[in-house]
């Protein structure tokens, strides 16, 4: 039996169970001087099942302390996704001037209800708490938003908004393949506002996890950004997140976009979200997603935990020919985690450690990298022309599933390349060009640890750093 936490494939620095199945991250919100994670949670199983909320926390989003189960399945069903926040003014009267509450609000499944071939299955409920979310009390007079008669209608994601000098709260809401809006001053009364679902966004599944937020241009103009999870229809098959920007006017959201723009183009982050209630000082907007694909998710070949979050990232805009994109920039933190660092240069390094962290100069042309190991597995990240390319079918263990074992491209779009990092942890990759402006992140299960590295097409003064566990 391996020590908990140093199981083969268990992620070093990234977020995991300590048993059983995650999915999506749920409810984070920044109190106190901690930042909490919850997440979809089935405590007795390795695969999916009813839902609860798991619960962590931490004060740098690195190192997490494990917390108990927060919220559990009731009467009204099951716990799935939705967001928290802290509910300063007591607009909710749930709390006091003095204490005023946390508030989450997630989507009851009612599983009865789905069986029994009715439409209604899922509304929307709200719990809080009053000791800095150790303990969680559910509102008496759930659920606070009621099935229209909508199959898919769930993953609340509550925003402050401020719009004619008045705070209100803004619910981002995904309802089967649009995304609406509904504002309210308590928490608890909700009001329909507007709904958004452009011709030219990507439709290939249901959409899922909405999150709404400002984000300041390079310029210093604020923009609204859209998040959209979507599954199946990624643009390498399965679950995906696409955004948008625009801007909201505290009823509409409008786009003057026409295409579809993708947060990560690798096949494992999902159902990301980003941190409510950051210090206004701080001027982040936090940002981490389920590191997994609903294609393959259940039988990935881990039976203690099943699945990790991505990294934790920095969303910020940046401008490629006068169009804004979202750049997801690994948190400055990361850098903590450094404990050797060295100046590689030439073409084939041994890598003496497990967990790496790489940063290449490019010369803008095509390069590659080449990870393997001694029994021939590998996973190749190349740059050809205008694609970039993630080859994992040869990297380890892939034949649980076909949808596996593949070669992931991304479109450069009018890129200068010229700048790459990778975090390479015990089963997934993920690389970041130009420090998040394209970024892919992929599971991969090496059979033994990659030890070789082969690089073509780079300059030749890079830095590799060894970095350590977190647990
Ligand atoms: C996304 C999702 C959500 C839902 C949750 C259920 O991965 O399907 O839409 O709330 O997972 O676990």
């Amino acid at each position: 039996q391996a020590n908990a936490f140093d199981e083969p494939y268990r992620p070093q620095f990234h977020f995991s169970p300590k048993a059983n199945w995650m999915n999506d991250p749920n409810g984070m919100v920044y109190h106190d001087g901690e930042y909490h994670l919850f997440y979809q949670y089935y405590p007795d199983s390795n695969v999916w099942g009813p839902m609860h909320w798991g619960h962590a926390v931490s004060e740098d989003l690195l190192y997490w302390e494990h917390l108990p189960v927060a919220i559990e399945p009731d009467s009204l069903g099951w716990i799935f996704s939705g967001s928290a926040l802290f509910d300063a003014t007591n607009s909710s009267g749930l709390g006091s001037a003095e204490n005023p509450p946390l508030v989450a609000l997630y989507t009851y499944h009612d599983p009865i209800g789905a069986e029994s071939g009715r439409d209604d299955f899922q509304t929307q409920g709200l719990a809080y708490s009053l000791d800095n979310g150790r303990t969680w009390e559910k509102y008496p007079g759930n659920p606070v938003l009621k099935n229209p008669g909508i199959k898919d209608f769930r993953d609340p994601k509550v925003t402050q908004v401020k719009s004619d000098g008045e705070e209100k709260w803004i619910m981002s809401l995904a309802v089967k393949d649009k995304i609406s809006f509904y504002a309210s001053d308590n928490l608890l009364d909700w009001k329909h506002l507007s709904d958004f679902n452009p011709d030219w966004a990507a439709y290939g599944g249901v959409w899922e996890c909405p999150d709404l937020f400002p984000l300041a241009t390079p310029e210093g103009e604020q923009k609204w950004v859209l998040l959209v999870s979507i599954n199946p229809g990624g643009p390498n098959g399965g679950s995906a997140t696409q955004y948008f920007i625009g801007d909201f006017d505290g009823e509409k959201y409008t786009s003057a976009q026409n295409a579809v723009k993708w947060l990560d183009y690798g096949a494992d982050n999902y159902a990301g979200v980003t941190w409510s209630n950051i210090p206004e000082l701080d001027g982040r907007r936090l940002f981490i997603g389920w590191m997994s694909n609903w294609t393959y998710a259940n039988v990935v070949p881990t039976e203690v935990w099943r699945s990790a979050n991505t990294l934790p990232r920095s969303l910020e805009l940046y401008a490629v020919e006068g169009e804004y994109h979202l750049a997801s920039r690994p948190v400055k933190e990361l850098e903590m985690l450094r404990e050797e660092s060295q100046v590689i240069s030439g073409q084939n390094i041994t890598l003496e450690q497990e967990l790496v962290e790489l940063q290449f100069q490019t010369n803008t042309t095509d390069f590659s990298i080449e990870f393997s190991n001694p029994a021939g597995e590998r996973v190749i990240i190349e740059k050809k022309g205008d694609t970039l390319f993630v080859d994992r079918a040869e990297s380890g263990l892939v034949d649980f599933n076909d949808g596996f074992p593949a070669r992931h491209s991304a479109p450069v779009n009018g890129l200068e390349v010229d700048e790459l990092r990778i975090f390479l942890d015990r089963s997934s990759i993920e690389i970041f060009i130009n420090n998040g402006e394209l970024v892919m992140t992929d599971l991969v299960f090496p059979r033994e640890r990659y030890t070789r590295l082969h690089l073509e097409g780079l300059k030749d003064e890079n830095h590799l750093h060894y970095l350590k566990s977190v647990w």
